[in-house]
């Protein structure tokens, strides 16, 4: 079977990686125009860089959690692809081999220059000086309120062609994101893992089964059932 995950924030905050939105949400303690825009960038890009620096060092001591290694285990019997709102890289450390990151990635950098190169650039700072080779500032690899997300597209017929779709942890708050549970085909069985029952953003024609809890306790035991199943159901 063709198993999409669509994973955000929640399936790594048993990993200690604060969530955006909710009580201690990362969002709280900064504004988001002020560091997660192409005008933050602008105008204070020390800041900016500052804000990345340290969610790259939370990511860098943090490690995968039950409910990422649930989701590589998968692979042993399904064709699965994760799709993450997610800069980190704990799925990648969990071992799930395909992983589409729609707001970019943490550990990579990009120039600043008219063609951006992309390079893996590790758990060390960016700082103001950084610079590609032909001279321009490097910036972190993520999405920015306001910019393209490039990776849409790709994912666009991963979730359409999908028999089974999980939507772990994130609160589908964020276009255009938030609209790609709206491809699934109708009647595909949608795993919904999130200990929050707020359906607002969840706008389908699969047929959803809400698990309403933390996904490092509920993964392991619905990856179980989906490596016996022949039908993709959870009955
Ligand atoms: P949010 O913070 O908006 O939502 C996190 C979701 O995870 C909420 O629905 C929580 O109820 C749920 N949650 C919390 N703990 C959980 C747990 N242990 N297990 C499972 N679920 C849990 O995060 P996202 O939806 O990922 O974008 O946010 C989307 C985008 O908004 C981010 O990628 C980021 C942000 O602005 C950019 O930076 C472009």
């Amino acid at each position: 079977m063709k198993i999409v995950a669509l994973t955000g924030a929640g399936i790594s905050a048993e990993s200690g990686i604060a969530t955006f939105r909710g009580a201690g949400g990362l969002w709280e303690g900064h504004r988001v125009e002020d560091v997660a825009t192409p005008e933050a960038w602008e105008y204070d890009p020390e800041t900016v860089l500052e804000f990345y620096n340290s969610r790259r060092k939370a990511v860098a001591e943090a490690f995968p959690n039950a409910g990422h290694i649930a989701l590589a285990r998968l692979e042993a019997k399904h064709e699965v692809t994760v799709i993450t709102q997610n800069i980190d890289d704990l799925h990648e450390r969990a071992e799930s081999s395909h992983v589409l990151h729609l707001h970019g990635e943490i550990m990579k950098a990009r120039s600043t220059c008219d063609f951006p190169r992309v390079m893996n650039w590790g758990a060390r700072d960016i700082v103001l000086g950084d610079l590609c080779e032909s001279g321009s500032q490097l910036r972190p690899h993520v999405v920015w309120f306001g910019e393209e997300v490039p990776e849409y597209m790709r994912a666009v017929p991963i979730i359409a062609q999908a028999d089974v779709l999980m939507v772990i942890g994130t609160s589908l708050q964020v276009y255009p994101a938030s609209g790609l549970v709206e491809l699934a085909r109708p009647g595909i069985p949608i795993y919904w893992v999130d200990p929050d029952s707020d359906m607002a953003g969840l706008s389908t024609a699969g047929e959803v089964f809400h698990f309403p809890e933390p996904a490092a306790g509920a993964l392991p035991g619905i990856v179980d059932r989906l490596l016996e199943s022949q039908t993709g159901r959870p009955e």
